[in-house]
């Protein structure tokens, strides 16, 4: 664990000939957890962002677009950072390398490493990915031509060039790896690392004369027809936004506590950057942790194939918080994970709705219907230590799984904690309690469950931002620094809290709302998931019954079809416009497309849960829904056995 005051995490800076998916929102979200984290336990951070936008790539980007480099980047700059700013991340600064204060500085850091005697001048002929920007040896090409990285050809590119002696620096870059075993997270990314070092490192050429689109050489050297090498001036980023070369106002944040990338910008990371800062004579930072690739349907993403995962569109049909956790969880940190939207609906139903939403309906149901909403902690401690000691030796060490990247493994720990609050309300039974007079005891049993609770809620602050805020509202404490010190660092315990009732934190999705899409697709969506299906939300803990008002809660309506249409591209879904006695017809998207056609439906009637909060479907709105029966043989509407008017009630 980190014992340092201050926390500098950064993000790559992204290239801003692409647009943003969910590889680029994964490493934000990571570094905004890490970020939002160290504020809550009281480090003073600083989290950077921003934008890669020099180089040959983007010129050639901007130019198929008829723009100027700088038209281009700042237009898709501009777009990542207003979805990082809907995605409330919490970023200190977002950096541009078209900044002039950022170019300053690349400069200054250029002209000191030349004064340490560490650039040359000479010439260049390699083998160049554009795409990639990177030079590679014949040995390494894909059948003598092809990028190893990305596959498509390179060309031989003969020029000038300054060179940074990157072959000094090999055995100071080995004594690094050797002496700074978490230097590189996941440790096991280490081994490629040492072993590509090892194997002896070419000078690096740092500056390029065949285009103009990037940082000049600094004016001392007057060489005008030089720009520097995009990853100098990209990586460069993490200190000159701390105003390196500048004002330094920040520098006292570096070295970086953490810096994230994903491991096919690893090299650059653990070799190139170290070496730089050893010879800029600055500390290295403490971590660089390389996270794995997300794929679809098992193939790598781009816009090319079509395949690419658009995070604004998942966050908006699943909510930011679900997609935050589903990111986090699915994969441990270093493995690479494919999407789909499957495993994501199965964590927000499991992990989200069952296991942390409905322990909430609990809370509210058990403390409303026994003590009218007040909870107290008072004898907690004295009917449930062993249960205090279970949470209090889980949470001990959890804080080591962050700022070692293992933070699947600090949620999972976290669900252990949900479980021992879950099953202590099994196990002991509170409406018995309150059945058998033993107030006193169901009290402290409640008092246990709203004290996990607050406990887990504070440690998943930073995952689930705005789930908490509710969460936090409704037990009737706020999160913040002082709170985790006492509920985390001290184990202590609430005082006495007044519950407040608030909506199902994750409604159950179920699956027949995606009827007719394909979830395992991206573009089949469901936007509101269907409230009333979170089946534990009653009050009644032990007993599966419900009241006759509860019953009444569920408007049922007779409705009668007056227009029914097949949805495009869907094996399941009808659009159906019903008239239930309101002024406009509603509506509602019903999977029964393989029961029935659309046109034996018109005219014809059937019941309607007339106040069910709407939903999207493939991009919809369904305003309400049909009841039916389903079996072996086939689905059937249920009907009215003769005409009624629109709109009747059903009871
Ligand atoms: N501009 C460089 C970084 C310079 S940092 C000094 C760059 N940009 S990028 O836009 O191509 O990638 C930025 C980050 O997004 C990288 O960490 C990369 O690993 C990550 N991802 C891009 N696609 C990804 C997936 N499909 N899956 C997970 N992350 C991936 O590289």
């Amino acid at each position: 664990m980190s014992n340092c005051k201050k926390v500098y995490v950064t993000t790559p800076i992204y290239y801003v000939n692409d647009v943003a998916h969910i590889g680029h929102a994964y490493t934000t979200i990571i570094a905004d957890m890490l970020a939002r984290y160290s504020r809550l336990v009281g480090y003073e951070t600083f989290f950077l962002t921003g934008t890669d936008e020099h180089g040959q790539k983007i010129e050639q980007s901007a130019t198929k677009r008829g723009k100027t480099p700088k038209e281009y980047a700042d237009e898709v700059s501009g777009k990542f950072r207003t979805l990082w700013d809907d995605f409330d991340i919490t970023y200190d600064k977002f950096i541009r390398t078209t900044d002039e204060d950022h170019k300053a500085g690349v400069q200054k850091a250029f002209q000191k490493m030349f004064d340490k005697g560490d650039i040359y001048k000479g010439n260049y002929e390699g083998n160049y990915c554009v795409g990639c920007e990177t030079f590679f040896t014949s040995a390494q090409l894909i059948d003598d031509e092809g990028c190893p990285d990305c596959g498509r050809p390179t060309t031989i590119v003969k020029e000038e060039s300054y060179f940074f002696k990157l072959s000094n620096y090999e055995d100071k870059l080995l004594a690094l790896y050797e002496n700074q075993p978490d230097f590189i997270l996941p440790k096991a990314k280490a081994k490629e690392i040492v072993n590509f070092v090892a194997g002896g490192l070419n000078d690096l050429s740092i500056s390029r004369t065949s285009f103009d689109w990037g940082v000049k050489l600094p004016d001392s050297f007057g060489d005008d027809k030089h720009v520097m090498y995009v990853w100098l001036d990209a990586l460069l980023n993490y200190v000159t936004a701390l105003g390196y070369g500048n004002d330094e106002e920040n520098m006292d944040f570096w070295p970086a506590n953490t810096q994230i990338v994903g491991k096919d910008i690893l090299r650059f990371h653990a070799i190139f950057w170290p070496a730089f800062l050893m010879s800029l004579e600055l500390p290295l930072p403490k971590h660089i942790a390389a996270h794995g690739w997300w794929t679809r349907d098992g193939e790598k993403m781009s816009k090319s194939k079509g395949n690419v995962v658009d995070p604004r569109e998942i966050a908006d049909a699943y909510g930011l918080d679900a997609f935050r956790y589903f990111m986090l969880r699915e994969v441990p940190f270093g493995q690479d994970g494919d999407f789909s939207q499957r495993a994501l609906m199965d964590r927000i139903n499991s992990d989200l709705g069952n296991d942390l939403g409905n322990l909430l309906n609990r809370i509210m149901g058990m403390s409303g219907k026994y003590f009218n909403f007040k909870v107290s902690s008072k004898d907690v401690a004295k009917f449930h230590q062993k249960e205090l000691d279970e949470v209090n030796a889980l949470l001990k060490n959890i804080e080591e799984y962050i700022f070692d990247m293992q933070i699947n493994k600090y949620l999972e720990d976290l669900w252990k904690v949900l479980t021992i609050a879950n099953k202590a309300i099994n196990d002991y039974e509170p409406w018995n309690m309150m059945k058998n007079d033993k107030e006193d005891e169901a009290m402290a049993l409640v008092g246990l469950i709203v004290n996990i609770m607050a406990k887990v809620s504070i440690l998943l602050d930073s995952v689930l931002p705005a789930k908490v805020k509710a969460i936090s509202q409704c037990l009737g404490f706020e999160v913040n620094n002082a709170t985790y010190k006492s509920l985390i660092k001290n184990e202590e315990l609430l005082g006495d809290v007044v519950i407040t009732k608030i909506d199902a934190l994750f409604p159950r999705i179920e699956e027949e709302l995606l009827a007719g899409a394909d979830i395992n697709k991206a573009e089949s969506i469901v936007e509101k998931p269907r409230k009333e299906s979170n089946k534990k939300e009653t009050t009644s803990e032990c007993e599966n019954v419900i009241t006759i008002d509860q019953f009444f809660g569920t408007e049922l309506k007779i409705g009668t079809i007056l227009e029914a249409v097949e949805v495009p591209k869907s094996k399941k879904l009808l659009k159906l416009q019903v008239d239930i006695g309101e002024e406009h017809p509603r509506q509602i998207l019903a999977g029964i497309k393989e029961f029935y056609s659309a046109e034996e439906l018109v005219g014809t009637q059937a019941c309607v849960v007339a106040n069910l909060k709407p939903a999207k479907l493939m991009g919809m709105l369904s305003e309400g829904m049909l009841l039916a029966a389903k079996d072996e043989n086939g689905l059937s509407l249920l009907r009215p056995e003769s005409k009624k008017t629109s709109g009747t009630k059903v009871s």
